[in-house]
């Protein structure tokens, strides 16, 4: 049985009866009813209710003059407006004058039990909140709370947010201190890697020590229990040898639950001990950050396991050919000096060694009577010569990595002029990196002996580039090329040319 109080106003005796009926046989509630606004009012000043329901639609006194009065009596009193659907501006504007809700007619059972029941425990909640404290006091505690909570929890957001960009292990064993000190003030902090029984410490804030032997010290439980350990005053402090006044956490991180790293938090500058609080967002913090590295491990795996996968089909190629062994190194090596002389981004001379290395990669798609005929090749030989680029770039799209390397791989035989092969790209059309390989690439063609002809002269090779240049190739990139040290100091060419 449910003591509270409840009254039902309503002028429409079907309706107040049904409110009744449900309140009191379903919800178990104490109901009375008043028939008309008058009488609601008569008994609110009589009666400390726990809930009003009102009907807004009434003669004389309506819902509104009603809730208004209510409020004047006991401004605590929950009121609950009852209205049509075509009326219901009116609960809106009820709202507005302080009802706390609002049911429509035909109201549903279980809407309204739900609602009164939810109305009793808010109230029975705050009842108990002013029996502990002075209302306001600690209602300002608990917004105080409230508020520094919301400050965690968003700088934890920001901090896994910053871990997530993270694409480098280094960087984050670097940084991992200044971020969880960003979480707590604390005077000491370190973060350390686990190798030959000594934590090797990668960043720090208030320790001395590089380098912290793990035997004796607490770190060897939080190892072997995998388990964060807070040691108690009067344990010796790893990071000083001193003894511990104050507080000190520390925390394991681990990949496939073996421990690799610790990190630790010492020291809070309030003096106080972490709260549960504290300890808990630290162990998320610091699961967070093991599982980004765990994940950069895990793409650096996958990436290195790619390259080499991708060297042996170049290495495969050369080997069927003889005549193209070494050429991607030689592509590479010249396509790194132009890439010095006009001052391109390490990002870029990356992304150069690399696609250098691969662009030919589609030639093992090419038949050897095709690659490595040692006559003229028919025209539709050469369409099939010509297919590398697309083979290449069919081996390189599924892969998620070499977004910069794959048009290289695709894009090499492309001409400034727009009448090269597979897409006919044109100008600046065709990316840097791909016009520089695609140079490099002709002047190493020309000078190599091939299947059906001899290597020609570098001098051949360079002339040739200078009458090509703003047809096949980017003139400035043959300026460029020019000048490369490579060239220059082989003396190999006629001074007219150099600028
Ligand atoms: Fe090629």
């Amino acid at each position: 049985m449910n003591n509270s109080k409840v009254l039902i106003v309503d002028d429409d005796p079907m309706i107040r009866d049904a409110l009744a009926e449900i309140l009191s046989s379903v919800g178990g509630y104490n109901t009375e009813i008043a028939i008309n606004g008058d009488e609601g009012i008569e008994k609110i000043k009589d009666t400390k209710y726990d809930i009003v329901f009102t009907d807004l639609t009434m003669p004389d006194v309506n819902g509104m003059d009603l809730l208004r009065e209510a409020k004047k009596i006991n401004s605590d009193v929950p009121v609950v407006v009852i209205t049509g659907y075509s009326t219901i501006e009116n609960a809106v504007a009820a709202m507005k004058e302080g009802a706390y809700d609002f049911i429509t007619k035909p109201f549903k059972i279980d809407k309204v039990i739900s609602l009164a029941n939810k109305i009793i425990g808010e109230k029975k909640l705050l009842d108990n909140i002013e029996i502990k404290y002075d209302q306001k006091a600690s209602i300002e505690k608990l917004n105080a709370e409230l508020f520094s909570k919301l400050q965690e929890i968003s700088v934890f957001q920001t901090l896994s947010t910053e871990l997530d960009g993270l694409h480098n292990n280094r960087e984050i064993y670097e940084r991992i201190v200044g971020m969880v000190t960003r979480l707590f003030v604390v005077k000491e902090a370190s973060f350390g890697l686990i190798e030959n029984n000594v934590l090797k410490i990668k960043s720090s804030i208030g320790v001395k020590k590089d380098i912290i032997p793990l035997k004796n010290t607490f770190f060897e439980k939080v190892i072997s229990s995998k388990n964060h350990y807070i040691a108690k005053c009067g344990e010796i402090n790893p990071h000083s040898d001193a003894i511990i006044n104050s507080s000190f956490l520390s925390i394991p991180l681990s990949v496939n639950n073996e421990v690799f790293g610790i990190l630790n938090l010492a020291e809070k500058s309030d003096g106080l001990g972490f709260s549960e609080d504290e300890i808990y967002l630290a162990l998320n913090f610091a699961k967070k950050a093991a599982l980004r590295i765990e994940n950069n491990a895990l793409y650096d795996v996958l990436y290195n396991n790619l390259v080499s996968a991708l060297k042996s089909l170049v290495i495969i190629i050369e080997a069927r050919d003889p005549y193209t062994r070494h050429h991607s190194e030689r592509v590479t090596s010249y396509s790194l000096e132009i890439a010095d002389v006009i001052g391109l981004s390490e990002e870029d001379k990356e992304a150069i060694r690399f696609g250098g290395y691969l662009h030919d990669i589609g030639k093992i798609g090419v038949r050897d009577t095709v690659l490595l005929k040692p006559d003229r090749l028919s025209n539709e030989e050469i369409e099939e010569i010509r297919q590398h680029t697309v083979i290449g770039d069919n081996i390189m799209k599924p892969l998620k990595f070499f977004e910069k390397e794959k048009p290289i791989i695709r894009n090499h035989h492309e001409r400034f002029d727009g009448t090269g092969y597979p897409d006919g790209l044109r100008g600046e059309q065709i990316p840097l990196i791909v016009r520089i390989i695609a140079l490099a690439d002709s002047y190493d063609a020309m000078t190599s002996s091939r299947p059906y002809r001899k290597a020609r002269s570098h001098e051949f090779a360079l002339e040739e580039m200078v009458r090509c240049s703003n047809t096949q190739f980017d003139p400035e990139l043959v300026k460029a090329f020019l000048n490369t040290p490579g060239l220059k100091n082989k003396g190999i060419w006629n001074k007219k040319y150099f600028l």
